[in-house]
């Protein structure tokens, strides 16, 4: 075992992890953060997704040990019940949630892609969720969430007192 500090959502941690232990198990079993779910546990599904110093990787095949001194984000470093982000929002307005399995993955993957381009293509949105899957939805309602937090982040509001055209 080695001990191994890094941060999780603002607040620095300590834990005790050994060779074989992911940054998934030490996630959900150590820190008792069930947001980050596990699906597949290869890397395929995207249900496990955090972000490391921004970028998204799959928790599931991430070990611990390598986290140590970097900056983790789960789903719960993004939530707020009652406050949620515009991504979220639109999840929920549109229809982007249906069991939720999937939905902490998508989340995080899309805060991260709209952080680094606010207004993705329809394209870069679909290369973005690659490694993501949903069961549910068709992923139409996720994508058309999307877009509309890019188009809601890129459009000029109208000045006060003008006529529109
Ligand atoms: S559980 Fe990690 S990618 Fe599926
Ligand atoms: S909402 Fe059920 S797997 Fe995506």
């Amino acid at each position: 075992m080695m001990s191994v500090s890094l941060n999780i959502n603002g607040r620095d941690r300590s834990v005790n992890v050994d060779g074989a232990d992911t940054l998934l198990d030490v996630l959900r079993e150590q820190v008792g953060l069930l947001g980050t779910k596990e699906g597949c546990v290869e890397g395929e599904c995207g249900a496990c997704t955090v972000l490391i110093d921004g970028a998204p990787v799959d928790s599931c095949i991430y070990a611990a040990a390598a986290a140590g001194g970097r900056q983790v984000t789960t789903i719960e470093g993004l939530a707020r019940p009652g406050d949620y982000s515009p991504i979220q929002q639109a999840f929920i307005d549109g229809g982007g949630v249906q069991c939720g399995f999937c939905t902490p993955g998508f989340i995080v993957t899309l805060t991260a892609l709209l952080r680094r381009n606010p207004d993705p293509s329809r394209d870069e949105i679909n290369n973005a969720l690659s490694g993501n899957i949903c069961r549910c939805t068709g992923y139409s309602q996720i994508i058309e969430a999307a877009l509309l937090v890019a188009a809601a982040a890129t459009s000029t509001p109208t000045p006060a007192g003008a006529v529109a055209q």
